[in-house]
């Protein structure tokens, strides 16, 4: 039937129904008629008016999302008023699935003549690794929380390392990010499954949130995780805390995390499933347990301690049993997989194969394997360095030059030890006063755990004192700005900056410093880095420090700041290869093709889910 006989049919319809109401109810009055009938028509024309437009435009916008994430279905509903417009997108959708298939060819193409890693490459080299199977990742930190402002809901990005290097891979790849949902308005916006597509306004994969409850938190992510391992795994001589309930807490938070995914992999065969840091230290024997078909990767962020240091931890067994249930462990650095094995070695009842870097117990085996994780290099090229006199004019001062140093506020990161660097180069030369400052963006971290919130207030002690003994009116030397800053607001930092100082203590990787580098297509600036972070074994043309040794780290500031052009320029260009070829997709690359290399065992041998 016509539109517009349906139109008048519906208006038709009513019409009658109201003038049958009105006899029904008795309505004497032309006036209180006339007002029921002018309600109907009302009625139907927003319900035509939904129907008809807004419902057709609703399916439209998920329509060409889809297209856009590749999924190029046909328009799902026939909406002749939107005829047009979907045959001009149906035309847009082509052209776009062309596109993507020469990108597609190209990245085959690339494959072979083993060029740089892109997010292509990735995508077609696991395309090939997982001949279909889907792709898990757990973690504890989501790649985005949907937060509360006034009545609007506002999207922001953890400050978070591991969201840094990981996101790109799953953006590339596709596949489900399972982790803690922390946004206040997180529930919101997800389905009756916990999920919701992301990045919101682009959406690739899948975020599925899983949801913990005050006392989870305290005990699996503020005490266990953060009290007691964080600190035992990185040597800044702060005492782990080890309590029997937040352990406790820590295993049942695990366990809901195997549930959790276990009920996403149902139905799915052999999937791949890569667990992210010392959350998780139990999961992949709770889930190699009941799905030993899936090929499990844990990759642990932090440093791994020596066997006496780990030795401490009252619940070791439990935690390097849990670990072992994966077929791949992975570090940053082979000191740390070295570590690892010696560790397991003193503890458990296995055989360490030393030649293969694998570690056997009963029939299953676990390869340890260092694979140093990166950040998405090259970017593409975003606004050049801003005046600096721009930069510093909303702070309310001045410099000739500054310095930048990004982190979490960790007591692993040396920011104090940095700020005593900073004085002592003042000390050592006078000059510089009035000339350069060091711009400090600092991210509250873990705020709810005493020691941070003390360290916070430390760090901020220490900038007042240092300021307090230099400052002039328009000048400071230390600028200390404490929230957590976007990437793109870190950026315009990274560009203007003479340098950047990165000091930690002890950090696994330390991205920062990747960041810094990638920022830098103008090859000029200095990278000053602790040697106790991983990606000094990479970035050996930065300036390397011991950021316990303040002297020292004085002098490399004074080295940076005078350091001529040319010499900044090659050490730039050659830190920026090393980024080239390790980038995050190579990365990721490596992980599931030594992943996807395991051999299959027999799904069926395995007993039941759990539960369903
Ligand atoms: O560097 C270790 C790490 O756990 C990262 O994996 C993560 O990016 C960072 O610390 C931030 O920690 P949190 O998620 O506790 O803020």
């Amino acid at each position: 039937m016509k539109i517009t006989a349906r139109l008048a049919l519906a208006l038709a319809a009513a019409i009658a129904g109201v003038l049958y109401l009105s006899s029904y109810l008795h309505v004497q009055s032309d006036g209180l008629r006339l007002s029921l009938m002018a309600l109907g028509l009302t009625g139907v024309s927003l319900w035509i008016i939904y129907w008809r437009v807004a419902r057709p435009l609703d399916r439209l916008t998920l329509w060409m999302r889809d297209i856009r994430a590749g999924d190029e279905a046909r328009f799902p509903v026939r909406a002749r008023a939107l005829e047009t417009l979907v045959a001009e997108a149906s035309r847009l959708a082509q052209s776009l699935g062309e596109a993507r298939a020469v990108a597609e060819q190209e990245a085959r193409l690339r494959h072979r003549a083993d060029a740089v890693w892109t997010a292509e490459r990735l995508k077609e080299h696991v395309r090939r690794q997982l001949e279909g199977r889907p792709m898990f990742l757990v973690a504890n930190r989501e790649p985005y929380e949907h937060c509360r402002k006034g009545k609007a809901i506002e999207v922001r990005t953890p400050a978070s390392g591991l969201v840094t290097g990981l996101e790109p891979i799953l953006r590339a790849c596709g596949g489900t990010w399972i982790a803690h949902g922390s946004g206040d308005a997180d529930w919101d916006v997800v389905d009756a499954r916990g999920k919701v597509k992301v990045p919101p306004h682009d959406p690739q994969y899948t975020l599925k949130r899983v949801w913990l409850s005050e006392d989870e938190m305290d005990g699996y992510y503020y005490g266990f995780s953060n009290e007691g391992l964080w600190p035992l795994c990185h040597i800044a001589h702060t005492r782990p805390l080890f309590q029997s309930e937040d352990w406790a807490r820590y295993k049942a938070v695990n366990e809901k995390f195997a549930q959790a995914l276990l009920q996403e992999m149902a139905g799915t065969q052999e999937p791949c499933v890569l667990i992210q840091d010392y959350h998780f230290a139990l999961l992949p024997r709770l889930i190699k347990t009941f799905r030993p078909d899936a090929r499990v990767a844990i990759f642990w962020h932090i440093p791994w301690p020596n066997p006496e240091a780990f030795d401490i931890c009252p619940w070791q067994t439990a935690i390097l049993d849990g670990m072992l249930g994966a077929d791949l462990i992975g570090f940053h650095i082979q000191f740390h997989c070295n570590n690892f094995l010696e560790t397991v070695d003193r503890t458990l009842e296995s055989q360490v194969d030393w030649e293969r870097f694998a570690v056997r117990r009963s029939s299953h085996a676990t390869l340890v394997k260092p694979l140093p994780i990166s950040i998405a290099f090259p970017t593409p090229q975003t606004a050049p360095a801003p005046a600096l006199e721009e930069l510093l004019k909303p702070l309310g001062l001045r410099a000739s030059a500054i310095g930048v140093g990004v982190d979490r506020i960790d007591y692993t990161k040396g920011i104090v030890e940095r700020f005593r660097a900073v004085e002592r180069f003042l000390e050592l030369h006078p000059e510089q006063k009035g000339e350069f400052s060091f711009v400090e963006l600092a991210a509250p971290s873990r705020t709810l755990i005493q020691r941070y919130q003390d360290l916070v207030a430390a760090v901020e002690q220490e900038a007042v004192r240092i300021n307090g003994r230099f400052q002039s009116k328009q000048w400071r030397p230390i600028v200390l700005l404490k929230r957590i800053h976007s990437h793109e607001q870190i950026e315009p930092f990274y560009k203007a900056a003479r340098l950047c100082f990165v000091t930690s203590l002890h950090d696994g990787m330390n991205l920062v410093s990747k960041e810094f580098v990638a920022a830098r297509d103008d090859e000029l600036g200095v990278l000053i880095l602790s040697r106790f972070t991983g990606a000094a074994r990479e970035l050996r043309d930065a300036l390397l420090i011991n950021p316990y040794d303040i002297e020292q780290m004085a002098e490399a500031l004074h080295q940076a700041l005078t350091m001529d052009e040319r010499e900044q320029a090659r050490r730039m260009a050659s830190m920026r290869r090393a980024l080239k070829d390790h980038n995050v997709y190579q990365w990721a690359g490596r992980l599931i093709e030594e992943l996807a290399k395991i051999p299959s065992v027999d799904a069926l041998t395995g007993p039941s889910e759990p539960g369903t």
